[in-house]
């Protein structure tokens, strides 16, 4: 049980519903709606439905990426008016970093913005997406594309909800965490360093709540990403140029793997950059790499990837900027690579053996 301050909202990591119900009568909300997928609605929902006393409705959208479209706010922003939703409705996002992205975005517009409360139910979503305020959803290709920058009215961890997620979703979401600690804290690292995925569920709990700390301090500190906050995007230059370059393949990559091949790579960067030893460099790749034993060449493909990473939105004036870390457990930003560094690091990846 823990309870984080973010600027204007609390983050509750609980599942004694009795606060969630008297926070929700505090509201007084005119109406509920809840957004659940096809996967929340079997996994989730049930427990809400149990727990929390006030009367709702929900709207069920299909699951997955492909689906956080503005079609489906479409959808979603006529389903409000048909319930006659107004100003003083409440907006329940039960899911994953979809729903919540989605429904935060169709909240934040619908009348111009209802409150909303996140209930990630995603490893992925618990510690990375519900904090911090991004709302968006994807326009044909582009991921994330039109969104905004708005809080919700309350986060509700129900840590729980993680124990029905597939081992690729579970293992997805578990970069982040890895990607917090190598930023942020070294005490972190030292204590997954080595672990698999067998931790108790007390142990989840903790260790959610502890990377919630991590990005909400970091959020706190710089909400519209002028600075501080890029180092989130650990990983994430290479991690994304890979995670898009796969997605129309016959064998795509859960946004964690290829966040994980990217951290490696931009830990080798870190590597050439001075910033941390070569002991520090085997330790992240061993440990990342019995994590994600994935099979892609990347070296092969370094030119499609320099130019995906060229359209990253962290971007100035064309420069390709990286988040890389210094030691293990502290971070900077901003930093310029050469084009032939990038190279040496996807070469770096591929000639990992093990
Ligand atoms: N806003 C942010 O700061 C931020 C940060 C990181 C990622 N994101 C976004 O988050 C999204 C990815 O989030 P995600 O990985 O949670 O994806 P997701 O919402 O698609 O969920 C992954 C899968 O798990 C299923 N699922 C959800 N909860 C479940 C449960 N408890 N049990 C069983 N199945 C369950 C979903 O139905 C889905 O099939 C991306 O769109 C990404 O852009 C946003
Ligand atoms: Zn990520």
């Amino acid at each position: 049980m823990a309870t984080i301050k973010a600027s204007s909202y609390e983050i509750l990591i609980d599942e004694d519903y009795a606060k969630l119900n008297a926070y929700v009568e505090s509201l007084s909300p005119s109406n509920i709606i809840i957004i659940v997928d096809e996967n929340t609605e079997v996994h989730c929902l049930p427990k809400i439905k149990k727990h929390l006393h006030q009367d709702f409705l929900s709207i069920k959208i299909p699951a997955g990426e492909k689906y956080k479209s503005i079609s489906t706010c479409q959808g979603l922003w006529e389903t409000l008016i048909k319930y006659n939703c107004d100003r003083q409705s409440l907006i329940i996002n039960l899911g994953g970093g979809v729903i919540g992205d989605m429904g935060g975005f169709v909240a934040g517009t619908y009348m111009r913005g209802i409150r909303f409360i996140q209930m990630p139910t995603t490893l992925l979503s618990q510690v990375d997406a519900s904090v911090g305020g991004k709302l968006a959803i994807d326009l044909s290709s582009y991921k994330n594309i039109v969104g905004l920058f708005l809080e919700p009215s309350m986060v509700w961890v129900d840590t729980s909800f993680i124990q029905t997620l597939t081992e690729l979703e579970l293992r997805s979401g578990y970069a982040e965490v890895i990607k917090h600690a190598l930023i942020r804290s070294k005490a972190l690292w030292q204590r997954i360093n080595s672990r698999k995925l067998d931790y108790s569920s007390e142990e989840w709990s903790t260790l959610i709540t502890d990377n919630i700390a991590i990005k909400n301090f970091v959020v706190q500190q710089d909400f519209k990403e002028g600075g501080l906050r890029k180092v989130l995007n650990f990983g994430h230059t290479i991690g994304h140029s890979i995670e898009s370059h796969f997605l129309n393949s016959t064998s795509p990559l859960t946004h964690g793997e290829a966040i994980a091949a990217g951290m490696i790579c931009e830990s080798y960067i870190s590597h050439e950059q001075n910033l941390i030893s070569e002991s520090e460099l085997s330790t992240i790749t061993s440990y990342i790499r019995s994590l994600y034993p994935i099979n892609v060449r990347l070296s092969t493909i370094s030119t499609e990837l320099i130019r995906i990473m060229g359209h990253d939105k962290k971007n100035v004036s064309g420069q390709i900027l990286f988040s890389l870390i210094e030691g293990i457990g502290d971070s900077t930003y901003d930093v310029h690579v050469d084009d032939d560094i990038i190279i040496k690091a996807l070469e770096y990846y591929d000639n990992i053996t093990s």
